[in-house]
């Protein structure tokens, strides 16, 4: 099989990259404007230095079987209305004529849960979008032309993932973006109390890289189109995580609380996984101390290295 991956050097993009070349032939693609060639240290494919919004992609790419599309402005306090539209919205539709030029029928996109911004939990991807920022509507937007796309082209299974808190190995470069599970785990190891807003009973549907990985696989084998959530559906609050994260770290450290500073805040993420279960037959391997026990022997090896 044939894959191409943009955003290849980030978060989920990588390890993605690194899952599918167990299954074929990958070609991984980044402007590496925010991930890092680190990330791809264990991937043996083909790089491209390139831009999606101007990149020269391969002809040659005939036999693609998919293209998974995880490039994109991932700061969410970005306020460039343009520059946030040309990258995620923009180049997107770019990449769909793309697809279609080469006959790459499966296109899986990255969507968001920002799309739902404070919207009712748990949050279903029949619910109106409601986002709260530019990059959630950059994300409406993906989704709306996606649609439009299918509509004409409904021999194509174009497929966006609605990825819910995601954290785990690959994120160091997102600095004050990476997960909060990370900015606490970076607290802890250096002996601090972990830092949270009053009183640490806000939740998130945080959920693992791998099951992110694992939501691609399956929509890959789903010949329909769609958009799906892609979370746990068992939102934890920052108190658990603290639990979780002083378990796996042989710790106890009590969280040290302080006021909210920002006006909006996305301070419950719910994601309802019936649909996602029901159609693409994906279940989450990873609850919170799991994913975190798991993250967190991933990070000690790192230090030791
Ligand atoms: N991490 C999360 O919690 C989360 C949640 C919801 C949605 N998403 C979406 O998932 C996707 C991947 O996010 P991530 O967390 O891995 O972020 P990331 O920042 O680690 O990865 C994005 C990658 O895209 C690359 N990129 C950015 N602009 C580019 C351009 N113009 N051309 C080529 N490459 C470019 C960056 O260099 C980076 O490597 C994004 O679309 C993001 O919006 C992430």
């Amino acid at each position: 099989m044939k894959f191409l991956v943009t955003g290849a050097a980030g978060l989920i993009g990588s390890n993605l990259a690194l899952e599918l070349q167990k299954h074929g032939k990958v070609i991984a693609l980044d402007d590496l404007s925010e991930g890092k060639r680190e990330n791809l240290a264990l991937y043996k494919g083909d790089f491209m230095h390139a831009d999606i919004r101007n990149a020269n992609y391969p002809k040659f790419l005939k036999e693609c079987d998919a293209i998974f599309h995880e490039a994109a402005i991932t700061d969410t306090t970005v306020t460039d209305r343009n520059l946030m539209f040309s990258v995620n919205v923009d180049a997107f539709k770019r990449l769909l004529i793309y697809a279609k030029s080469i006959g790459c029928k499966k296109i899986v996109y990255a969507s968001s849960a920002a799309t739902y911004g404070k919207g009712k939990v748990p949050m279903k991807e029949a619910d109106r979008t409601a986002p709260a920022n530019i990059y959630g509507e950059s994300k409406v937007r993906m989704e709306q032309a996606a649609k439009a796309f299918v509509k004409e082209n409904p021999d194509f299974s174009v497929i966006g993932l609605r990825y819910f808190n995601v954290y785990g190995p690959g994120e160091t470069h997102k600095k004050k973006a990476a997960s909060m599970i990370y900015q606490l785990y970076l607290q802890m190891a250096a002996g601090k109390n972990p830092r949270i807003f009053k009183w640490g009973e806000q939740y998130r549907d945080f959920i693992y890289v791998k099951d992110v990985v694992g939501a691609n696989l399956k929509a890959l084998k789903y010949d329909k189109s769609g958009v799906f959530n892609v979370g746990t559906g068992e939102p934890n609050t920052f108190n658990k995580v603290i639990e979780a994260l002083n378990k796996a770290m042989k710790k106890n450290l009590q969280p040290e609380y302080f006021d909210n500073p920002y006006g909006f805040y996305q301070d419950r993420t719910h994601a309802d996984m019936s649909w996602s279960r029901a159609e693409l037959k994906f279940i989450p391997q990873y609850g919170i101390e799991k994913g975190i026990k798991d993250y967190v022997s991933v990070l000690k090896k790192k230090k030791r290295r």
